[in-house]
């Protein structure tokens, strides 16, 4: 399985460092393959990883992450015509100025992403908590929970084995249409841990009885 993961930030490099450490192949769809940080990054991942363009990025893989801004992901959705067959995992959060959801309530920025993506299976994941929690999701060794959503049940198979892989507890919430409540989840964690004072390392856990 060939993952694509576009962006190099925080949740990029996360991810594609978890994934490569399971030994899957990671390629960055990056708008500078060349630069210094990307290619330090590739070298703290050793091998199996690569970075190319974001057409390229796209092309090549099976999954493709979309782990940029909201406000580029329209640009990420048309650097190529074809997303046919592509599992597209969102995990942006459409974050207006002032720390304000941009959209919600009768839609949802996974909602909005796949009337893009034509043919693409678009899976709302890894939105809802800190970067560093996708290096590691495990609290006092209990793994953590990533609230998922999608419309495409084999989609939503795969993405939860990739989060299981992590170290994660999958619970999934629905069709994409929940994406309109995991987005403004996201919300509840960067308030807790930045307006609240309790910093990033905390996480959400589904508790069963
Ligand atoms: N930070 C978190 O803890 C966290 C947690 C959950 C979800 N999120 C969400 O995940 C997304 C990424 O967050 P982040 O913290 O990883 O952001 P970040 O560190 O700023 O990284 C975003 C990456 O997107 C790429 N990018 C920026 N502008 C672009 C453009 N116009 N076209 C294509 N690519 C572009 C850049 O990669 P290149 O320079 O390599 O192209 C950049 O490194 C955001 O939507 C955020 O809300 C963040």
């Amino acid at each position: 399985m060939k993952i694509g993961i576009i962006g190099t930030g925080n949740v990029g490099s996360a991810l594609g460092k978890g994934w490569a450490g399971q030994g899957h192949e990671v390629v960055f769809g990056t708008r500078q393959p060349e630069s210094e940080k990307v290619q330090t990054l590739l070298a703290e991942m050793g091998q199996g990883v690569t970075a190319v363009s974001i057409p390229s990025a796209i092309e090549q893989a099976d999954i493709i992450v979309l782990a940029t801004l909201w406000n580029a992901v329209s640009d990420v959705a048309h650097a190529v015509n074809n997303w046919q067959g592509k599992i597209v995992i969102d995990a942006t959060n459409p974050i207006a100025p002032g720390f304000q959801l941009a959209v919600g309530h009768t839609t949802s920025a996974a909602e909005q992403l796949a009337t893009f993506l034509p043919g693409a299976s678009v899976v709302k994941a890894f939105n809802s908590t800190g970067a560093e929690n996708m290096v590691d999701p495990r609290y006092n060794g209990e793994p953590t929970t990533m609230f998922i959503c999608g419309d495409d049940a084999d989609a939503k198979a795969t993405v939860t084995e990739l989060a299981e892989a992590l170290g994660f507890d999958v619970a999934d919430v629905g069709n994409l249409e929940a994406a309109r409540f995991i987005e403004p989840l996201a919300m509840v964690w960067i308030n807790l841990a930045f307006k609240q004072g309790l910093g990033r390392n905390i996480a959400f856990k589904l508790v069963r009885r």
